[in-house]
C-alpha cells in the first residue's frame, strides 16, 4: 500500500520528481522519472560503427574492446582517440605494459589518423602506468590524470597487465568497480581493451560492469584469416546484433555494412 506524504517533501528538478512515500506504513524517499532523458553520445570516428550503434557510444559509458591478438583493438581505440581530438576533445591514452610512449607511437603513426601535433599540443595524453604495482596507487594515478586533463575519451591499453600484476586478487576488482563507478561521473567514453575471446567474457567481471561489450575477432575463410567485429553489448540504446566484417589499413579500421 502506497501513501503519498503530505507535502512536506516535494522537490521536482526538471526530470526527476523526489518525494517522500509511505509504503506499508513506513517512509522511504523515492525518485521517479518524469520523462525520457535523451542520450548523448559521442560519433566513434570508426566508418561503419556509429550505425551499429544508433549514432554512436552513449555518454557517459565504459566499454570493453576485447579480442585475440592482432585483431585490431589498439587501432579502434587510438583512431577513436584521434577522432575526437580533431574536434577538439582531450582524448588520455593509457598503456598498462610500460612501454615507452615512443615505441607505441612509432606504430600508431603509420596510420592516416595519427597526428604528432595533437600529441605535442597534448590533445591526446600518453600516461604510462605499468610500473604501478599497487591497486590505490594505479586508482589514484588515473582519477587524479583524468581530474587534471578532464578527458572526453580515454583508452587503457589493456586491463590484462594490472589484472594479473594484481593477481586478479579482490584488490583487482576492488579497483575496477571503483574506477567504472568514478568514471560514471565524468561525462566521459572509456575504452578498456582487454585480451579475451568470446569464451573467456562470461567469467570476466568486467564484462558485467561495463555499459558495453564490443568484440573483434578473426576466423578461417576460405584459406585465409578475416576479421570481424560484433557489438554484444550496449546499454542505454538499440545496437545491431551479428558479426560484421572488418578491414584494417593505412587509413585505419572500418566496419563493413556486412558480412564478407
Ligand atoms: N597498414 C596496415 N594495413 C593493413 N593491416 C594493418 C595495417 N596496420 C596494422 N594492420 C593490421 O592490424 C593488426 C594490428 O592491430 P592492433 O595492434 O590494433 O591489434 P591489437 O588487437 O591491439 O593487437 P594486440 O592484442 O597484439 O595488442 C595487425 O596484426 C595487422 O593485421
Ligand atoms: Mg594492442
Amino acid at each position: 500500500m502506497e501513501e503519498a506524504g503530505g507535502g512536506d517533501f516535494k522537490i521536482n528538478i526538471t526530470d526527476i520528481l523526489i518525494q517522500k512515500i509511505k509504503i506499508n506504513g513506513e517512509w522511504k524517499i523515492r525518485g521517479k522519472l518524469l520523462k525520457m532523458i535523451p542520450i548523448e553520445r559521442l560519433g566513434s570516428g570508426i566508418p561503419g560503427l556509429d550505425e551499429m550503434l544508433e549514432g554512436g557510444f552513449p555518454i557517459p559509458s565504459t566499454i570493453l574492446l576485447s579480442g585475440e591478438p592482432g585483431t585490431g583493438k589498439t587501432t579502434l581505440a587510438v583512431q577513436s582517440l584521434f577522432h575526437g581530438a580533431r574536434q577538439k576533445e582531450i582524448g588520455l591514452y593509457i598503456t598498462a605494459v610500460s612501454e615507452p610512449g615512443w615505441v607505441i607511437q612509432k606504430f600508431l603513426s603509420q596510420y592516416d589518423f595519427y597526428s604528432q601535433k595533437l600529441i605535442e599540443s597534448e590533445v591526446v595524453q600518453f600516461l604510462d602506468i605499468g610500473r604501478i604495482k599497487d591497486g590505490e596507487k594505479i586508482l589514484a594515478k588515473l582519477l587524479g590524470n583524468i581530474e587534471r586533463f578532464q578527458p572526453k575519451r580515454i583508452v587503457i591499453d589493456s586491463i590484462n597487465p594490472i589484472r594479473s600484476r594484481l593477481e586478479d586478487t579482490g584488490e583487482y576488482r576492488e579497483l575496477m568497480y571503483d574506477l567504472l563507478s568514478s568514471l560514471k561521473g565524468y561525462g566521459c567514453v572509456t575504452i578498456l581493451i582487454c585480451e579475451a575471446s568470446y569464451s573467456d567474457l562470461p567469467k570476466l567481471s568486467e564484462a558485467y560492469l561495463s555499459d558495453g561489450i564490443i568484440v573483434l575477432s578473426y576466423r578461417e575463410m576460405e584459406g585465409s584469416r578475416k576479421k570481424y567485429l560484433e557489438v554484444l553489448k550496449m546499454r542505454g540504446t538499440d545496437h545491431t546484433t551479428g558479426m560484421r566484417s572488418v578491414n584494417i589499413s593505412k587509413k585505419g579500421l572500418l566496419v563493413y555494412p556486412e558480412l564478407r
